[in-house]
Formats: structure tokens, C-alpha cells, sequence
């Protein structure tokens, strides 16, 4: 578990809370003005793909920084977390940009600097909170429902289905649709966090239009996924930062229509990995911070082909100031060395 990773979603929900106190107050009083809450897929995403991600992506780790994926920009690079949610000031990722274009460490290192407005919009984006929804990874969001892009089957829920979806809607679960005119079902349990526990998603057995499930940060245990083990549409599933274990795994063995995994953040080991061979969709599993080896990601690369792993970067210890500005020297002449 990352303290971190939890301050951060806490500094988002306190965000969400005081923009709607704000909108709130905006609507009441028209003559408050809510700052705008910009939008990450909207505003800051395309710069950091467009300035950033070439040297900060998939390709190339430069510092050992990704800046494609919001856990991996979060866990920051070499110099640890780059970007401080709450606080521009205090983020790496900022500084680096706002600096003079003569100086080492300025960011991009390579092309134009970023414009005064960029710069706002990545200023007032860290202040807000820094919210990266998770659903905001380039994968992700390429694989997210892919079910929409050929035309969606109809689908039709049993009345057991429609009963259980009012059951859990009672209990204050939103089992919605994923679009207009389809009964297919998404369903986001990780805004309710710890009040989930493996008696609230019993119900889930029923709802078999479910694709997309996020558990994360719930308190879901292992028995708690036997209701979700004959859910076979199921394509999204987010277990990180949950107390699952490999032996919770084995219910998942047969949704054999998943195509994104999320382990991060659990105690999930290699053993585990058996359970998860027969899933030959995944094309996206994260095990940052887990027990699984790197022998154990070959082995299942191997048994999943085009499967994509985020296994996150080994952190070295911190080195010396003195021999890191080297390191960099040295990272920066072999760049202009390729070129
Ligand atoms: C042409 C390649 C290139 C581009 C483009 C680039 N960077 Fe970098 N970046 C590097 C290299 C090389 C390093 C490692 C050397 C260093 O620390 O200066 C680095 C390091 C960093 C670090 C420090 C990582 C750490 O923990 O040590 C941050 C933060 C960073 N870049 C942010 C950005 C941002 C934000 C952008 C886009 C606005 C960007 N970079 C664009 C090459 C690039």
C-alpha cells in the first residue's frame, strides 16, 4: 500500500467537494466565480503527449520517468514523485518546465518550450488536485470497451439481473449503463471505498451484462470475488490496493473475455499467475508493487501473447547530488549521441 497514492485521491475527492461548494455558491450568488476545474483528458493530456511523452513513455523512460500513465507520472522518475497534487510549487515536473531554457534541467530538453498558457494550464492542474483518472491511460483507453467499437450484441438482463441491479442500486452501488441504448453495465465501487465489503457485491452474481468493474480500494477479500467468477462479459477489472490475495484469484480464472487487469498495489505473487493463463485477451496487466517477479511477467508474456505488463520501474537508492549530476551528464551526451 502507498500512503501516497491514498493522500492523493483524498486531495481529489477534497476537490471534487470544493467544486461543487463552489459551483454551489456560483449558482446562488452569480457574482462568485468558480475558478475552472480543467479537465486532464481535455487540457493537460495532449501537452504531455505532444511535448513530453516521446522521451516519457513506453518507448524511452528518460530519468526513469513515465508521463503516459498517471500511477507511473505519480510514482515519479530518478529523483522521486515529480508531480506534488495540491502544490506546482513543490512539483518536479513544474519547476523543470518553468525554468530558463539554458538551464540542465529544463524540460522538454529537446524542441520548443512549453507557451505561458501551457505552463498555466499545467500550473493551475497541480494546484486543482492533479487528477488523473485512471481511465485516462492511452491503453486504457484504447481497450476500454471495445465491445463499442464493432456494433454492441443486444443484450438482454433476466429479471434476476434487474433485480439485482435495483438491490445494489438501494445499497447506494450504481450498476449503469455503459451507453445510451445498451444494457451493458459498468459499475464504479472505488468512490465508495472502504464501505465495500464482500457482502455488498454478492448481488453482482446476477448482473452478467456487467464489462467494466473497479474494486479498487475497496474491502473486498478474496471470497468476495466468488461473486464475480461466472461474470464472463466482464472485460475491466480494477482490483488494486485491496486486500486480494493469489488464492482470491483462482474466481477470476475463466473471465476469459478480460482485457484489463489492475493488481497494483496488492500482495499478489507468482503463484498467482496460474489463475490467470487461461485469460487470453488481457492485454493489460499492471502488478506494480506486487510480490510477481520479473521471471514471473516472462512466464506469463509467454502463456498471453501481445500482453502488455506495467511492472512499474525499480527505484535505485538515492544517490549522492554529486554523482547524480554525472549520471546526468553522461544520460543527457549519450541522447545527443543517438541524434
Ligand atoms: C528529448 C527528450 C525529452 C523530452 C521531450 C522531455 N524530457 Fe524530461 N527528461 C529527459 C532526460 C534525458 C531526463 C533525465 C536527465 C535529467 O534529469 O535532466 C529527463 C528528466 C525529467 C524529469 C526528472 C525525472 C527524475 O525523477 O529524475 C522530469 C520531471 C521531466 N523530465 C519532465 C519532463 C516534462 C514535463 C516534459 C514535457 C514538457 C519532458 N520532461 C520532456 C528527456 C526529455
Amino acid at each position: 500500500m502507498t500512503p501516497r497514492v491514498i493522500e492523493d485521491n483524498v486531495a481529489t475527492y477534497r476537490m471534487k467537494y470544493l467544486a461543487s461548494y463552489l459551483l454551489g455558491l456560483a449558482l446562488a450568488a452569480p457574482t462568485v466565480i468558480a475558478q475552472a476545474k480543467l479537465d486532464f483528458v481535455k487540457d493537460v493530456q495532449p501537452i504531455l503527449q505532444e511535448t513530453c511523452v516521446k522521451c516519457h513513455g513506453a518507448e524511452k523512460q528518460k530519468g526513469k520517468l513515465r508521463l503516459d500513465i498517471g500511477e507511473l507520472a505519480f510514482k515519479g522518475g530518478k529523483g522521486g514523485p515529480s508531480i506534488v497534487p495540491g502544490d506546482a510549487a513543490k512539483s518536479e515536473l513544474f519547476r523543470r518546465v518553468k525554468l530558463p531554457k539554458s538551464d540542465d534541467d529544463f524540460m522538454p530538453s529537446e524542441g520548443e518550450p512549453l507557451s505561458a498558457k501551457q505552463l498555466d494550464i499545467l500550473r493551475d492542474w497541480i494546484n486543482q488536485g492533479a487528477n488523473w483518472p485512471t481511465n485516462a491511460n492511452p491503453q486504457a483507453v484504447a481497450s476500454a470497451h471495445p465491445t463499442l467499437e464493432v456494433k454492441l450484441p443486444e443484450y438482454k438482463p433476466s429479471a434476476a439481473e434487474l433485480k439485482a441491479i435495483e438491490k445494489l442500486g438501494q445499497s447506494g452501488i450504481d450498476v449503469r449503463p455503459i451507453a445510451m441504448n445498451t444494457q451493458w453495465r459498468e459499475a464504479n465501487l472505488r468512490l465508495l471505498g472502504t464501505n465495500i465489503v464482500d457482502a455488498s457485491i454478492a448481488p453482482l452474481k446476477e448482473v452478467m451484462g456487467l464489462v467494466d468493474l473497479n474494486l479498487a480500494q475497496t474491502k473486498i477479500t478474496d471470497a468476495g470475488l466468488a461473486a464475480i467468477s461466472g461474470l464472463t462479459n466482464l472485460n475491466r477489472l480494477h482490483l488494486e490496493l485491496t486486500g486480494v490475495t493469489d488464492a482470491g484469484l483462482s474466481h477470476i480464472k475463466n473471465l476469459s473475455n478480460l482485457t484489463y487487469l489492475n493488481l497494483y498495489g496488492t500482495t499478489v505473487s507468482d503463484a498467482s499467475l496460474a489463475h490467470l493463463s487461461g485469460l487470453k485477451k488481457l492485454k493489460n496487466l499492471y502488478v506494480w508493487q506486487t510480490k510477481i517477479t520479473e521471471a514471473g511477467i516472462a512466464s506469463i508474456k509467454g502463456t498471453i501473447p501481445g500482453l502488455e505488463v506495467v511492472a512499474g520501474l525499480e527505484l535505485k537508492p538515492v544517490e549522492k547530488p554529486a554523482e547524480k549530476k554525472e549520471e546526468k551528464k553522461e544520460e543527457k551526451k549519450e541522447e545527443k549521441k543517438k541524434d
